[in-house]
């Protein structure tokens, strides 16, 4: 089976051919640098990108994979949830080109597509469905954080979500906060491992809650009254000290994670989105996870952030396992809850 898949649910404009499980090519377009003026992401300006992009995305991935578009058995794209007409751009594409080559088409939800993308193993970068094994999921983003408990491939159950920001969303505002250029995940990262973790005692909220929610905005404040005490903080030449907040972030992703899998027996945690790039948090997880001879599973940082290859992927599996194709007229689900499949 010979599939092209699409993503455009934020701001990677990306397309992926993936024959049998395996990826082909993955052409990921990021438009970091666009919105990097604005300091987030602004979706009228993606959606332009988005439909420049498309096209040469499209294009270069089928050059990539040795393939036409006569070729294509089917064709896979993000359905939801994202930024609703970001959505739109690739959706419309896909079922419009679907339409002129008349073969189905299938809409993918996006998180779903997460849960399995550390389950991809490199060269050739394949989908190693064989090695799974039930686990805890964690899904962490610039716009979600989430805990999924993964029974068996296919079926999940979501234990725990953000009750206010993102993971991600707090690495690039308390970043903002001491002066780092956005995104800020990856600078912070950077900056914090020259510094001591310890140095200074963020709090990690909600890391004792019986429960598996996440909270990320009391951290956030409480950085920002440090700052306003403490201004050499602010000090770009100490801005090592983001050690500490990458530590009290960290501490409560991998607490929830580990106490999510001691709690319903799972021998294997997963990691996925942008914020699994973080050095400290996988250097973290892993540790947790070899101590209590667990397996941890992550992508590559590539296949951490958004790209059609895991959409590809997920699109490839559930047809394999009867899933029905989607309409030509479905609509985009801009705040498709995961819980809901
Ligand atoms: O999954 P992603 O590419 O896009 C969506 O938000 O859907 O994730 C982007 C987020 C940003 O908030 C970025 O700051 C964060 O992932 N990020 C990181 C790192 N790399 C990316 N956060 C912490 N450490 C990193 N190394
Ligand atoms: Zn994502």
């Amino acid at each position: 089976m010979l599939l092209l898949a699409l993503e455009t649910s934020c701001d990677e404009t990306s397309a992926a051919v993936i024959r049998d499980g395996t990826v082909l090519s993955n052409v990921v377009s990021s438009q970091t640098r666009l919105h990097e003026v604005y300091g987030g992401v602004v979706p009228e300006l993606a959606v332009r990108e988005h439909l420049r992009n498309l096209q040469p995305c499209v294009q270069h991935s089928l050059t990539e994979a040795g393939v036409l578009t006569e070729d294509l058995d089917v064709i896979a794209a993000t359905q939801g949830p994202g930024l609703p007409n970001a959505l739109l751009t690739g959706l419309k594409f896909s079922q419009g080109l679907a339409f002129a080559l008349e073969i189905p088409w299938i809409g993918i939800h996006h998180h779903e597509a997460h849960l399995y993308s550390p389950w991809v193993r490199n060269q050739p970068l394949q989908a190693a469905f064989d090695e799974f094994q039930p686990n805890i999921s964690l899904i962490v983003s610039g716009g979600h954080t989430l805990l999924v408990d993964v029974e068996q491939i296919l079926k999940h159950r979501v234990i725990g979500g953000t009750v206010d920001d993102a993971a991600g969303e707090c690495f690039d505002k308390i970043a903002k906060l001491i002066g780092l250029p956005y995104p800020g995940g990856p600078v912070l990262d950077q900056l914090a491992r020259e510094g001591d973790p310890h140095r200074f005692d963020f709090p990690r909220p909600m890391l004792r809650d019986s429960g598996f929610d996440f909270s990320f905005s009391g951290l956030k404040t409480s950085v920002r009254y440090f700052v306003e005490k403490t201004p050499e903080v602010s000090v770009p030449g100490q801005a090592r000290n983001c050690a500490s907040v990458q530590a009290a972030i960290c501490d409560v992703l991998v607490g929830k994670s580990v106490k999510a899998s001691e709690r319903l027996g799972r021998r294997c945690i997963t990691a996925s989105g942008g914020v699994s790039c973080n050095s400290r948090l996988r250097a973290l997880l892993k540790k947790a996870c070899l101590e209590r001879g667990w397996e941890f599973k992550v992508a590559d940082p590539a296949l951490c952030t958004d790209n059609a290859a895991m959409i590809g992927i997920l699109a490839w599996r559930k047809l394999q396992h009867g899933h029905c194709f989607g309409t030509l007229d479905a609509d985009p689900l801009p705040s498709w809850p995961l819980q809901n499949l």
